[in-house]
């Protein structure tokens, strides 16, 4: 049976608000008369919000006669810590975390089938379902990765919804290279690969009618913190997380507030400017240009080639090395030689 169990959504303002408060003042004391002004709240309101960001593994702690202080909000992916400081504009509008769920994007799109408002967002410590790409299983251990799925309501035809795949993909890499040294790149068309190895996945599901988008469910899963032996043995392709790669310890929060951002700031690029620069910003970022790429049609028939652009429809433009051009829909396609220079489109 799955365990459906909200971290926190009751009263979420309040306890961001009170989180904003610490966080604001990193090491002071704050009184619970000072709490209650700033919230307008009684004492024993303010006492129930510590209390309850406390159950959530938040440390914050008692100064005898004087109040409390925030030791560590910790990695504790709770609402009131992903919405604290959250600058966004739309992204995050509701933020919904779980404790452990089936899926988030079936989380997701149960919520919108119910309206839920644009930019909602469904969070959750672990998956018990979590869904990959045709079909596949997302392995989804509780406490170490990201697991998150966004509502997107843009007034678009379904045939472009695809470009918003490759806004959260740019979205991701950006993400990862901000809070690690680290030089993601986009293996077309949407797994973010570190030194080839896939460190996230996106998984955009769509409901439309012929010529309108209803909803895009953004279906984001980033490896964090996942260790060797979290990763189960028959993997089909190479992966890592960014703690293997890197060395160093991810904190979900942070990240999950910088992916909200950069998805935010790309979506109203996207909103206002088009597909265009999603797909100038997804040919940098991916480093893609100009690469010597394998593509695997599936037909048994593999056949080397340099990039050359990404169309208006999201094909890959391949520049095959007997001359011929191609336009990849769906295939594989494997970076043999990184590229030396830009191409067109
Ligand atoms: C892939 O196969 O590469 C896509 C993986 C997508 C995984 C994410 S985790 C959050 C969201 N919920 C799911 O069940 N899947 C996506």
């Amino acid at each position: 049976m799955t365990i459906r169990r909200p971290a926190a959504d009751a009263a979420p303002d309040q306890e961001r608000l009170i989180l904003e408060v610490f966080q604001g003042r990193p090491g002071a004391v704050v009184s619970g008369e000072e709490l209650r002004g700033i919230l307008g709240i009684s004492r024993t309101a303010v006492w129930k919000h510590i209390n309850n960001l406390r159950r959530h593994g938040i440390r914050l702690v008692t100064v005898p006669a004087r109040g409390y202080r925030l030791e560590a909000a910790g990695d504790v992916l709770v609402q009131a810590a992903v919405a604290a400081g959250l600058t966004t504009k739309r992204l995050g509008s509701r933020i919904i975390c779980f404790a452990e769920t089936g899926s988030t994007n079936v989380e997701a799109a149960r919520l919108a089938d119910e309206g839920a408002v644009e930019g909602t967002v469904v969070l959750a410590d672990g998956q018990s379902q979590g869904k990959g790409r045709l079909g596949r299983q997302w392995v989804s251990p509780p406490g170490v990765n990201l697991y998150c799925s966004v509502i997107l309501r843009p007034a678009i035809l379904p045939q472009s919804a695809v470009h918003l795949t490759y806004l959260s993909a740019v979205a991701v890499a950006r993400a990862i290279g901000t809070i690690s040294s680290l030089k993601p790149r986009i293996k077309w068309p949407n797994d973010i690969l570190i030194d080839g190895c896939k460190v996230a996945g996106l998984l955009n599901e769509l409901n439309a009618e012929t010529d309108r988008v209803n909803y895009v469910v953004l279906g984001i899963g980033v490896n964090l913190n996942m260790t060797a032996d979290q990763f189960p043995a028959d993997l089909r392709s190479p992966a890592t997380s960014l703690l293997l790669a890197s060395g160093e310890k991810v904190d979900r929060v942070a990240f999950a507030q910088l992916l909200l951002k950069e998805l935010d700031d790309l979506y109203d690029i996207f909103l206002k400017d088009g597909y265009a620069p999603i797909r100038r910003l997804w040919l940098e970022q991916g480093r893609m240009l100009g690469c010597l790429v394998q593509v695997d049609l599936g037909n048994n028939r593999p056949f080397t080639g340099m990039v050359t652009g990404l169309d208006e429809m999201g094909a890959l433009l391949v520049r095959r090395d007997d001359g011929g051009e191609e336009r990849i829909v769906a295939g594989d396609v494997r970076v043999l030689a990184e590229g030396s220079h830009a191409a067109g489109h």
